[in-house]
């Protein structure tokens, strides 16, 4: 058996210990590397360690990387399956092998003094040698390890680093995590100073007592070295031993308040920001310093669209940024511990962290878990090494609240020995595990994806905290139903939230051989076996852009919330900790969507989970629809967000609008050319069909019902998509039934229904003159034996690509559904067609605007049609068609018409997560009904 064939873990590495900065000096070891690849460990170079290889004929290559980001070899994604035979501990012969080199220098004054070389991820493995000499042998890609370098460095003179890093090792059978497959010295490299008596490695365990307000501190580290914290007046202080330090500030997501000190020894000074903070599990409940907490949060993967595993700080830091002006207080570290950098972020930002260990051997479950590592006593040695390395390494962060074992590994004794160790070194951290359902090791239970039903069942009759480690996938169109998981969180005090499934989108970002940027997915390089595109299933898309989804959370956890209620305004603290004292709130007074006044609104101090109630404020008289919008903002800037962010926001009806006026009936259709016309609207008079409102060629106005299937829609055992397929609705057939021009307008009646199908859709559509408008009332009468619901029912048309502003009353201004409509407020948008589109990097429907009382498309003279609902309808406008967003695979595949294709509905089926989850709740299906739909026309300009 090869080295990288055991089991793990590997040899020659230091203990694991902290991570830390001092004023050791250190040099990194990051920058242009050489770098060689073969396509199996045969053809891999003989000889590369040695300090004189030649290799001026290796390309170039920057470290960190992963390497098939930069055009050597290719990425792959799998889901779960293991992409090599399941054979564990083996690996294919054709093992990609990258040897990587580095000479450097080392400065003459570290001659004689302990150094240790630290690599902080190697994807999959890596063997290290340092002029010649073997360092060891590293296995655990996502931490890190240490390798003694006092012996080979050579300060003051050349030095040759080499590794050798393989695709595939043992290791790779407990990282089988869903992302893509790439490999390299993704995280950082540097050379460290261990000074004479200097500090090797701290433990802060710092507490918070909320019945006394007091904070305690003890710091495990070599006898001798002293603390001091000026703030808290603690100078000099003894380390291995807890001091009160009087009352402090505890640090939580809400207040992340660092106190700053230093650790000294006589060789090393280490600098320390210490958050005071402590968790406990409390009838089932999970405090923090005394309080239940919620977590809103995400899932996070580290993935960059064109560097693979390497996220550069600054998008980091403005990733976390964005988190946090979407209210999110919470991140799962899935599936594995991310770069150091990301929980130093937390800390000083405020998230919460559940940080996990890097372990998943979910390829096991396929044919349910034969030989599953978890169990196999081979195993334990690797597993402990992980979890020990991720447990030292983070200990002294505030922000992480609890350690997670892994991902998706079955269950077996291995966990246990996991979880035993964590206990004995950290038991200030309760454990999470999702696979652990019985809590024979964890202290939580874990469930991803039960539908709501299920979680209030459990929040109902479960003594332990309960949280959903992945809910509501995000993949594609969605996630609906966020609300209905907020209530169960705000209803049952043990159900403490979860992390939506997840983050980013990992698109890799390509060009098509025009120079069309699109984002490629699984199987777009050539896999074997892939997954497709379920890579795609984030908040965000993988430029790190907000998606819809990511709008319509960040209102549902939004932490106020401003209602309407009897004779005012209530606004709630949904915090866990803090007030709402960094906050200001307005109001701005909108009819029909203009804006006709805005002021101030004092609100009294509200205290964490408390609610006031606060008069609605003195406002002018309106005539038409009017709206009272109230915004929560941050009176200051913060790290995170700019003074007048909103960070919550409601909305309360002042005036409603007034009821549709029926018309007088008109003139009767007459015959004019060869056509006929109800007012300025000419019909086909053998169809039927409207061909003009006044010069706006209006073309293919018909029912219709389809919709480009959403990874939602395709999601589930029995996909809603495949029925709607099933059923023919992506392909009905209409037919006219008959025409009359009498009773003051035109009558036509048409059934739609789809080949080989019975059932049809019998259409009666009254065309009446509605002053310079035309009025449409479709009655529709469902025939024969409905079983799927509908994607959607209402109208298509076709008009001039030069109509394509559009300026709409209603819901906005992002796309909403019925199950996602939290974030979308009423008021008058405009928008181009082009800014319509949600840009998916799988093509489905999207861009949908809901209750739109009006909506006007236009060209640049303002010329167009105006069409409005009685009341309101759902709208979209795309230079494709729904059949043409369906066949695309690509954003590139979607290639503008012509003509701008608009659907008016009557309503849509919601969105649901059933891509991994529950689908669409009964309520917001759209079950096959009698339905009247009414819509005015009229021409602008
Ligand atoms: C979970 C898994 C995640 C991801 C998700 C679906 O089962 O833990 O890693 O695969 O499903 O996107």
């Amino acid at each position: 058996m090869t080295y990288y064939e055991r089991p793990g873990p590997g040899a020659g590495g230091l203990p694991a210990r902290a991570a830390f900065a001092s004023d050791a000096p250190s040099l990194s070891l990051n920058g242009t590397w050489r770098f060689h690849l073969a396509p199996s460990v045969a053809d891999a170079p003989e000889g590369f360690e040695d300090p004189g290889f030649d290799d001026s004929g290796w390309a170039a290559l920057p470290v960190p990387s992963t390497w098939q980001s930069h055009g050597h070899g290719k990425p792959a994604y799998t889901n779960f399956r293991y992409p090599f035979p399941v054979e564990a501990p083996h690996v294919p012969d054709e093992n990609p092998t990258g040897d990587h080199r580095l000479s450097f220098d080392v400065p003459g004054s570290w001659r004689g003094k302990p150094v240790v070389l630290r690599f902080d991820g190697i994807d999959s493995c890596g063997r290290v040698w340092l002029n010649g000499t073997e360092l060891g042998y590293t296995q655990g890609s996502r931490v890190p390890v240490e390798f003694d370098v006092s012996a080979v460095l050579r300060p003051g003179q050349r030095n040759v680093l080499a590794v050798r890093v393989h695709q595939w090792s043992a290791g790779s059978y407990l990282e089988d995590q869903d992302q893509w497959w790439l490999s390299g010295i993704f995280r950082d490299v540097r050379l460290v100073v261990r000074p004479e008596h200097g500090i090797p490695d701290f433990f802060v365990h710092a507490g918070y007592d909320h019945r006394t307000g007091h904070g305690s501190l003890r710091i495990d580290t070599t006898a001798g070295a002293r603390v001091s914290v000026p703030e808290l007046g603690l100078a000099d202080a003894a380390v291995n031993e807890t001091h009160d330090v009087g009352p402090i500030e505890g640090w939580t997501a809400e207040t992340p308040r660092l106190y700053h000190g230093t650790l000294s020894a006589t060789g090393e000074q280490v600098p320390l920001r210490i958050g005071f903070r402590t968790v406990e599990i409390s009838d089932g409940v999970l405090t923090v310093n005394g309080r239940r907490i919620r977590f809103r949060g995400v899932n996070r993967h580290e993935f960059h669209p064109t560097l693979g595993r390497v996220v550069p700080p600054e998008v980091v830091r403005a990733e976390l940024a964005e988190m946090k002006r979407h209210n999110i207080n919470a991140i799962r570290t899935s599936h594995y511990p991310p770069d150091p950098l990301v929980l130093d972020l937390c800390d000083e930002l405020g998230l919460w962290v559940m940080d996990e260990c890097d372990l998943e051997t979910h390829g096991y479950e396929v044919d349910d878990w034969p030989e599953n590592p978890s169990d196999d006593p081979r195993w334990r040695d690797a597993y402990l090494d992980r979890m020990r390395r991720m447990v030292e390494r983070d200990k002294n962060h505030p922000s992480i609240v609890l350690w997670s074992l892994g991902n998706e590994s079955g269950i077996g004794r291995n966990h246990g020995a996991m979880a035993d160790w964590t206990r004995l070194r950290d038991p200030s951290r309760p454990l999470h595990y999702e696979r652990d359902r019985e809590g024979r090791y964890v202290d939580v239970y874990s469930r991803m994806y039960p539908p709501p039903d299920e979680v209030a069942r459990i929040g109902a009759t479960k003594k332990m905290p309960f949280i959903l480690c992945e809910y509501a996938h995000a993949m594609g169109n969605g996630p609906g139903r966020l609300v209905e998981y907020e209530r169960l969180f705000d209803t049952y005090p043990r159900c403490q939230g979860g992390f939506v499934w997840e983050w980013l989108d990992h698109g890799i970002r390509q060009r098509t051989p025009d120079g069309t940027e699109f984002y490629a997915y699984g199987g777009d390089f050539g896999e074997e076996v892939h997954d497709g595109n379920f890579v795609i299933d984030g908040l965000v898309f993988p430029d790190r852009s907000p998606s819809p989804g990511l709008i319509e959370y960040a209102k549902v956890i939004e932490p106020v919330r401003i209602e309407s209620v009897a004779g005012g305004i209530r606004v709630t603290n949904r915090r866990d900790f803090a007030a709402l004292d960094d906050l200001s709130f307005d109001w701005v007074l909108e009819e029909e969507g203009r804006e006709v006044a805005r002021g101030a609104l004092a609100v009294p101090r509200v205290a964490a989970g408390e609610s006031v109630d606060v008069a609605v404020p003195k406002v002018p008289t309106t005539l038409a629809e009017t709206w009272l919008t109230v915004n929560a903002r941050l009176s200051d800037a913060t790290e995170w967000a700019p003074a007048g962010h909103v960070v919550a926001w409601g909305q309360l009806p002042v005036r409603q609008p007034e009821p549709p006026v029926a018309p007088e009936p008109g003139q009767e259709a007459v015959r004019r050319g060869g056509e006929l016309t109800v007012g300025r609207a000419a019909f086909d008079p053998v169809r039927g069909s409207l061909l003009r409102i006044g010069d706006v060629p209006v073309a293919g106005l018909r029912l219709d019902v389809w919709r480009a299937p959403t990874d939602n829609d395709r999601g589930s055992e029995e996909p809603l998509a495949d029925r709607w397929r099933a059923a023919g609705l992506d392909r009905l057939q209409h037919r006219v039934l008959g025409l009359e021009a009498s009773g003051g307008g035109l009558t036509v009646r048409t059934r739609s229904a789809a080949a080989g199908q019975r059932e049809g859709l019998v259409a009666t559509w009254r065309w009446t003159e509605d002053g310079a408008a035309v009025r449409l009332r479709l009655a529709i009468e469902p025939e024969g034996d409905w079983t799927v619901p509908l994607p959607r029912l209402g109208l298509r048309l076709a008009l001039p690509a030069l109509l394509d502003t559009v300026e709409w009353y209603g819901s906005g201004p992002g796309e909403s559904y019925v199950d996602s409509c939290a974030a979308v407020r009423i008021g008058r948008f405009t928008r181009t067609v082009d800014q319509l589109q949600t840009p998916y990097v799988f093509p489905q429907e999207n861009g949908n605007r809901r209750d739109v009382r009006w909506a006007e498309l236009r060209d640049a003279d303002g010329a167009g049609l105006r069409v409005k609902g009685a009341p309101t309808f759902e709208l979209t406008a795309r230079r494709w068609t729904s059949e043409a967003l369906a066949a695309a695979r690509h954003t590139y595949e979607l290639v503008p018409d012509d003509v701008i294709h608009v659907n008016l509905d009557a309503g849509h089926t919601g969105l649901g997560s059933a891509s991994c989850g529950p689908g669409v709740a009964e309520r917001h299906r759209l079950i096959v009904a009698p339905t009247i739909f009414e819509l005015t026309f009229r021409e602008l300009g």
